[in-house]
């Protein structure tokens, strides 16, 4: 897989290449430097060549593709009319809490996590309860239930979980149905990093374990793994109770045309490109390892098992600190700040590593001279 130069590169505008001045290598926001899969490429530019830039009209294509992607990659059966579009995962997520929450009532997410996961519940009115990974970065089942026994209406997720990499097992996964089902929460299952599991690691779709669609819900997209962010493209998928039709009727009207034809083409004829993919990140993260291991031995992190992620303990020489802010000024290399992600990113920071290993090594380089 070529990554283009960052010569060419800085040419993009999307927000990974005009938030930080040209100086900075930006390793921050989750896009890949990675050129557009072909069979997505070929599908936008027949859209544009045919004036085809209109409303969106996902059924029943989106339902056939999501469906048929789950099949072949992790053995889900879905129904396709249990599939529906909205405008990206967050719209996806906030529009469903508003349906499962009432005022008030409580939304339980694991930090550190993604951070919109702590504004999607306040702006659909209900009240962030926090239950943190363990020191491990796995699932606390034993806090999870301790806060399942008072009753919140969800629990929000996040399967491949960003930004620590990790994919839940599917004994975890399968002991979070049973507390879901026992105290009666709803579980929303944010699968945006499914895609991208790299080798070595199963995915196991939330929705696919006995009992689990009795009380869960999932959101999917092409969006991370087809680099299709700016596209406006999302999938929920029902479980057993129908959640996306009791959404207002204009939400479907707010997806994005393009987004849905490149997510159905991604989706249908992208296997090859997205295994082509999943190799070449396996090679960023060895060589990330790599990297680490030599120019900043200091620095203690899990490799992930999925996502083109990477949460970085800095605590060693930033107790407490913002090594985020040492990276950029001294270094001028833009990461995510690990306190977006919760007060459990303290010292650390994420960064992003889908992009070329020349980008990478120099990012590296920069980091440990920025350390000293
Ligand atoms: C876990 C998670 N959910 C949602 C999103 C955002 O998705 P969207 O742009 O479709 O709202 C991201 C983006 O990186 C993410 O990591």
């Amino acid at each position: 897989m070529k990554v283009d130069s960052l010569e060419t590169l800085r040419a993009r505008r999307s927000a990974k290449w005009r938030t930080y001045p040209a100086d900075v290598l930006p390793l921050f926001v989750a896009e890949m430097d990675v050129p557009l899969a072909p069979v997505v490429a070929d599908v936008l530019r027949a859209a544009v060549d045919s004036s085809d830039t209109g409303y969106s009209a996902s059924v029943p294509d989106l339902g056939r593709a999501v469906s048929g992607f789950a099949a072949r990659r992790w053995g889900w059966e879905i129904d396709p009319e249990r599939v529906s579009a909205v405008t990206d995962v967050g719209v996806g997520v906030v529009e469903l809490l508003r349906v499962l929450t009432r005022p008030g009532d409580a939304v339980v997410i694991s930090p550190p996590v993604y951070p919109p996961f702590f504004h999607w519940a306040p702006e659909a009115g209900a009240q962030l309860r926090e239950v943190p990974l363990t020191a491990d970065l796995r699932l606390d089942l034993a806090a999870l239930e301790a806060a399942f026994a008072a009753h919140p209406a969800v629990y929000l997720l996040c399967n491949p979980h960003n930004p620590v990499g990790r994919v839940h097992s599917r004994d975890e996964l399968a002991a979070l149905v049973t507390l879901a089902s026992r105290y009666g929460v709803t579980v929303v299952s944010d699968e945006i990093h499914a895609p991208l599991v790299l080798p070595g690691a199963t995915f196991t779709p939330f929705l696919s374990l006995p009992g689990a669609a009795e009380v869960g819900v999932s959101v999917l997209s092409a969006s991370k793994a087809f680099n299709l962010a700016g596209l406006k493209c999302a999938a929920v998928v029902d479980g057993v109770r129908p959640l996306a039709p009791q959404f207002p009727p204009d939400v479907r009207w707010r997806t994005g045309h393009l987004g849905v034809l490149a997510t159905v083409a991604a989706f249908t004829d992208g296997d090859e490109w997205l295994d082509e993919l999943l190799g070449f990140l396996a090679e960023r993260r060895a060589q990330l390892a790599e990297l680490l291991r030599t120019r900043l031995p200091w620095i203690r992190w899990q490799p992930p098992e999925g996502t083109f992620l990477a949460w970085l303990d800095c605590r060693a020489r930033e107790e407490g600190g913002q090594p985020a802010g040492l990276f950029l000024d001294r270094g001028r290399v833009a990461l995510e700040p690990g306190l977006r992600f919760g007060a459990a990113g303290a010292g650390h920071v994420r960064l992003n590593f889908g992009t070329s290993a020349e980008i990478l090594e120099e990012a590296v380089d920069r980091m440990a001279r920025a350390a000293g």
